[in-house]
């Protein structure tokens, strides 16, 4: 399972990259506003920054909500870095414009699948990834997981490549309940990901052995 990091901060990316588990990133226009990143220079700057710690995809998502604009910032979204994955929406003039990039070699990253049938149509379209967002729906009382299961099968069914970004996590059950189903890739905050090596026992055993260590070399 690949791990990304969901956030536009840096020194976290720098983090997580460092702990050297890190495979790649995402970001959306509310991370990056949280970052206090505006205007299309700071931001493009922002994406190359990104792509200069993490040797592996960054989805950099596209704006406009129309064919002909999400084509035109897409590809100058690709010619930031070869490592960058354009980020579309799932709505029909998204589809169609994963089928432009798809056919051109451009990796993209459909965002807001909150259905089986918005990944099924974003995988023919030929989506790179597609990202279900797992905790906006357990918020509203709706079963993330079984989307992530629901999307596994119909996947696997047809043999699509496109793989499953488990988004919107929100904390470490999610991540393993998501590697036990078999999603390809999750990204989530750090803090999720720091949470997955916390244990009391493993921290109760430190010390002992620490203090036994100590005694014996007194
Ligand atoms: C996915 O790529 C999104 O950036 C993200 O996972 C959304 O998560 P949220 O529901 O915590 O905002």
């Amino acid at each position: 399972m690949k791990f990304f990091i969901d956030t536009a901060n840096l020194a976290e990316i720098r983090e997580a990259n460092d702990m050297g588990i890190l495979d790649g990133v995402t970001t959306n226009p509310s991370l990056m506003a949280k970052e206090g990143i505006t205007g299309a220079n700071n931001i493009l700057n922002h994406y190359v920054q990104i792509c200069n710690i993490v040797d592996g995809p960054v989805s950099a998502e596209v704006i406009a909500t129309d064919y002909e604009g999400m084509v035109r910032e897409g590809e100058a979204l690709a010619e930031l870095h070869p490592n960058i994955v354009v980020k579309i929406p799932m709505i029909t003039e998204g589809i169609k414009a994963i089928k432009y990039f798809s056919q051109k070699g451009i990796p993209t990253n459909c965002t807001l699948i909150f259905s089986a049938g918005q990944a099924l149509l974003a995988a023919k379209a030929g989506a790179t990834f597609i990202s279900p967002f797992l905790g906006r729906l357990d918020d509203v009382s709706t079963d993330g997981l079984s989307l992530i299961q629901q999307i596994r099968t119909i996947y696997d069914n047809y043999d699509f490549g496109t793989e499953i970004l488990a988004a919107s996590i929100r904390h470490p059950m999610h991540i393993i309940h998501c590697a036990s189903i078999g999603a390809d890739v999750m990204t989530g905050p750090l803090s999720a990901i720091k949470a997955l090596a916390k244990h009391p026992l493993t921290d109760i055993g430190l010390q002992q052995f620490l203090a036994d260590h100590a005694k014996g070399n007194k």
